[in-house]
């Protein structure tokens, strides 16, 4: 079974690919295949129309864009890593975007209709501000949790103080995103 991955940061290499990378491993490690959709990469991109078309047909998203074969990862997955970073003390655009994509997972009475119980860890980085991460990471472990019946594995919230991209990661937090993804063991 699969976990996917969702990464947003537009840059590669960045902290957010390297800790959700590490996420990635210990799943790997856990003997879970592992699918990485770089949102950043994703050409052909719209967002939720609200047409309601999804609480008609049984969940099915009807654009038929780049997001679709995410949305269809997550559809299949038992677990699923997030990864956004905070542009203006939010969850990055394209993160956004695509999140509410997930829309199509609620029936017309704004229940579920994925399957329950899916793994989610969620990683959100920042220069600075370390409350806006803090909140956004949890306020995505409240919607998987609350919407979705996920149930959360593990959650960084992380700044990385001005440095530049290709500084480390520290240790302390890329080994607990290694142990965070371990348990997506089943
Ligand atoms: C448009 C934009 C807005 C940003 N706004 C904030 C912000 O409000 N607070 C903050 O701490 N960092 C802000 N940042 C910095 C990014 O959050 C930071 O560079 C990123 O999380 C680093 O992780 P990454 O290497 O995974 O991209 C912003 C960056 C951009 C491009």
């Amino acid at each position: 079974m699969t976990v996917v991955s969702i990464v947003s940061s537009p840059r590669k290499g960045g902290f957010g690919d390297r800790i959700a990378a590490e996420i990635e491993e210990g799943a790997r490690s856990a003997g879970k295949d592992v699918v990485r959709f770089d949102l950043n990469d994703l050409r052909s991109i719209r967002q939720c129309q609200n047409c309601e078309a999804c609480k008609h047909n049984g969940g099915t998203c009807v654009l038929k864009d780049d997001i679709a074969p995410v949305i269809d990862a997550i559809r299949d997955a038992e677990g699923i890593i997030l990864d956004t970073s905070i542009q203006f003390n939010e969850m990055n655009g394209l993160f956004k975007v695509v999140f509410d994509r997930l829309y199509c997972f609620l029936d017309m009475n704004a229940t579920t209709i994925m399957e329950k119980g899916k793994k989610v860890a969620v990683v959100v980085t920042a220069s600075a501000d370390a409350d806006s991460a803090e909140r956004v990471s949890k306020n995505l472990d409240n919607v998987m949790v609350q919407h979705f019946f996920c149930e959360p594995v593990g959650r960084i919230a992380y700044c990385t103080w001005m440095m530049p991209k290709d500084m480390p990661v520290d240790q302390t937090v890329l080994d607990e995103a290694r142990a965070i993804g371990a348990r997506f063991r089943s």
